[in-house]
């Protein structure tokens, strides 16, 4: 029955819908075209996205010659050409090489394409004369259509595959170019943070130097700027050795230790009171819950202290500096809220990256590096927390870290 047929081959498209190899397409073909046409034997001839030739990609196992290529102009490029079938009933015999009636009396061509693709041709032959009534001539289109649609999918996720595998090789390149350049802006940076003290430094020796020992002594004011800049360079090396360890690094060596939070609170308000009392802004630390987390004391210290003093060097004289601590679900809030300076729009999204500070020329009075609130940033990931910052140009600053109460798992 033509239905029976239909739906076996319906059976065989569907579960080639899922098959990559498209020799498993053609082959699964084949198989249902010799079982429903009741030929005998049959092959296959593909092209390639490169060539238009016609190779052999497949022929089945009861085949017993093989098949000679077929020529350009000869009659399976005729019938991809044409798009149309080529039945022959009757398999003349030639008295040459190419005489196939010793192997069957009638074949067809059927040609593989799908609107404008043209793959190639399966070709079915039999033994004994085949006529090719009508019902079967419907069933060769019917096995053409639905072999060259399963092939079409076949190929366009393969294209599909190949382009996803373009985009993410190009990401990549991507990724590792802005690592790159991210490095190179590094070096340039810190070459240029540390060119500054050095020059300081080196022009107090040079005065220092051209001062008689025996008359008069190196002046101390000449001492105190090295020694400032000593400090200066000993903290930007120290910030650099921070944010130069790797964050998998850290989590490996890291100390994980308990770490009362209301006890460092108060030690980071302490050491910051001196430079509060000199712009005259007041620290405020609300009342907090018991926090204990698990982390690095001496990290969790120092971005604490970063984002304080930030408060306060940013702060506007007689002003404060608020901070509060709250749990919120398995986190904990820290909050350091400033009536100060506050941020531009334009320089929020980059307090965070090495090396930036927001209005060079307000800031260029002050000792900064911009690497405070990098170091901040990576303490806090490296405890698998964030920071965030609200800012108003002219009103003030909120910073806050949010910090998973279990914190290095
Ligand atoms: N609370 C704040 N209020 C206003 N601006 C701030 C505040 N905190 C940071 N900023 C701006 O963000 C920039 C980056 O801050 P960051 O702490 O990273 O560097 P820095 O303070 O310039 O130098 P340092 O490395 O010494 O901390 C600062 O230069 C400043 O312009
Ligand atoms: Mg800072």
């Amino acid at each position: 029955m033509l239905s029976d047929q239909i739906t076996l081959l319906n059976e065989t498209t569907l579960r080639c819908l899922n098959e990559a190899d498209e020799i498993k397409i053609i082959k699964s073909f084949i198989e249902i075209g010799i079982k429903v046409l009741g030929a005998d034997f049959g092959f296959v001839w593909l092209n390639s996205a490169e060539s238009k030739e016609l190779k052999l990609v497949y022929k089945s196992p009861q085949t017993p010659y093989v098949p000679q290529k077929p020529k350009e102009g000869g009659r399976n490029y005729t019938a991809l050409e044409n798009f149309l079938p080529d039945y022959v009933s009757h398999v003349k015999k030639r008295y040459d090489k190419y005489d196939v009636s010793l192997y069957m009396k009638s074949f067809v061509i059927i040609p593989l394409g799908y609107k404008k693709m043209r793959y190639g041709s399966m070709v079915f032959c039999f033994r004994k004369k085949e006529l090719f009534p009508e019902e079967k001539r419907m069933l060769c289109v019917f096995i053409g259509n639905s072999a060259a649609q399963t092939l079409t999918i076949s190929r366009l996720i393969a294209s599909e595959i190949e382009t996803q595998k373009k985009i993410l090789a190009l990401k990549e390149v991507t990724r590792l170019l802005n690592e790159e350049k991210i490095k190179t802006e590094f070096i340039a940076n810190t070459a240029h943070e540390l060119r500054t003290p050095l020059a300081i430094i080196r022009g107090n020796v040079y005065l220092a130097m051209q001062c008689d020992g025996k008359n008069s002594k190196t002046p101390k004011s000449m001492l105190r700027a090295i020694d400032h800049e000593v400090v200066q360079l000993s903290s930007i090396l120290s910030d650099l050795n921070v944010l130069t360890t790797k964050g998998e690094e850290f989590k490996n060596e890291a100390v994980r230790e308990n770490v009362n939070l209301n006890f460092l609170m108060k030690e980071v308000v302490k050491r910051c009171k001196t430079l509060a009392l000199k712009e005259n802004i007041s620290i405020q630390l609300h009342k907090m819950p018991e926090v204990t987390l698990i982390g690095d004391t001496a990290y969790l210290t120092k971005m604490l202290v970063n984002l304080v003093s930030n408060s306060i060097i940013y702060g506007n004289k007689n002003g404060y500096t608020e901070i509060t601590v709250k749990k919120l679900k398995a986190n904990i809030i820290i909050t350091v809220r400033d009536n100060g300076v506050g941020i531009s729009k334009e320089d929020r999204p980059h307090v965070f990256e090495r090396f930036y500070r927001a209005d060079k020329s307000r800031n260029s009075g002050k000792n900064s590096t911009g690497l405070g609130l990098a170091i901040v940033k990576w303490i806090a990931e490296t405890h698998n927390g964030t920071v965030s910052v609200k800012s108003v140009l002219g009103k003030g600053s909120v910073f806050s870290v949010s910090l998973p109460l279990k914190v290095i798992s």
